[in-house]
């Protein structure tokens, strides 16, 4: 029997809860400054799984984020019904899913939210792409006062949009910045994420592996002895560390449809991170690589 079957018939049975157990050792998470809400620290990616409509496979990313304690998962377009569909069949009830809507039709937006709502009927963040927050932000604010999202937010992945992602936070509006930063994309340091520690505001970080571009860079090196000083145990993991010991940053955002990968990512979440001296040292080694 199909595992969905079996969870429809098992739900129809009134059985107890097929979602995977979670682990004795689960990630850190941080508080969304201004709430209670809690972000564990390592959140899924758009992944391919989503996008190709694959919801076996995106259950199969989706149980390992649940595994480890975390909560947060990142999509857009049709990949958004996907991972609600299969964070569902999990019987996922803690998620935080966070999408990406066509602003310039209201209406669709609010069929597209009642078919992605929790069980209270609003999303949990809505994102606006920077390009569009100068027409579009009053539409957000509007949604988030009608109850249809807890949180709004903007995202981009390039030094273009910083400007915008300033202003946006010092209006005392935005609940969530998603930019991207990591040691070969360290630009978003400068004024960006010290910005959001002034303001309040909460930063997920994309693009932690540029993409796939960052393991072309480290692929068939030795991961430094020192690596095992913040309980780092992959060249994965060297990455989220440095981007999660920001003190500005509250989630790191990854994208695999590669379960394994997806471990090896979550487990970044866990144990020590480096100091500051440290992050120095990691910057160094890797620019050597590179
Ligand atoms: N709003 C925006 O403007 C925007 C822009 C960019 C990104 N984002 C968000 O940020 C997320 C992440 O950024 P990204 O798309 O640049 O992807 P990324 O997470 O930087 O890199 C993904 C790539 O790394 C590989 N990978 C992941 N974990 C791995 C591991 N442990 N070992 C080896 N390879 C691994 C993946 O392949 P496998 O599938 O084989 O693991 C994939 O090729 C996106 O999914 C999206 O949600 C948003």
């Amino acid at each position: 029997m199909e595992r969905r079957d079996f969870l429809k018939l098992a739900g129809a049975a009134g059985l107890a809860s097929l979602a995977p157990p979670v682990l004795a050792e689960t990630i850190a998470a941080r508080t969304i400054p201004g709430t209670s809400e809690r972000l564990p620290v390592i959140g899924l990616g758009n992944s391919n799984a989503f996008r190709r409509g694959d919801v076996e496979a995106s259950m199969a990313v989706i149980e390992r984020l649940m595994q480890f304690g975390g909560r947060y998962i990142d999509c857009g377009g049709d990949a958004r019904f996907v991972a609600a569909e299969a964070a569902s069949r999990l019987e996922f009830d803690n998620v935080l899913l966070g999408a990406y809507f066509d602003l310039s039709s209201p209406d669709v937006v609010r069929d597209e939210v009642a078919r992605l709502a929790g069980e209270d009927g609003s999303m949990t963040l809505m994102n606006c792409f920077t390009d569009q927050v100068n027409e579009h932000w009053d539409v957000m604010r509007g949604f988030k006062e009608d109850g249809l999202t807890k949180f709004i937010g903007t995202a981009r992945h390039t030094s273009e949009y910083y400007d915008t992602m300033i202003g946006l936070m010092k209006t005392g509006t935005l609940d969530v910045l998603q930019v991207n930063y990591s040691m070969l994309e360290p630009e978003a340091a400068e004024r960006v994420l010290p910005t959001a520690l002034d303001e309040g505001v909460a930063v997920m970080i994309n693009r932690p592996f540029i993409n796939g571009r960052y393991f072309g860079v480290v692929s068939g090196k030795a991961l430094p002895e020192w690596a095992s000083e913040f309980d780092c145990e992959s060249w994965a993991q060297f990455s989220l560390k440095f981007i999660l010991s920001h003190p500005a940053v509250s989630c790191v955002l990854t994208e695999t449809e590669n379960p394994k990968h997806a471990i090896d990512n979550l487990r970044a979440g866990l144990g020590r991170l480096p100091d500051e001296k440290t992050r120095q040292r990691m910057r160094e080694h890797l620019l050597s690589l590179a």
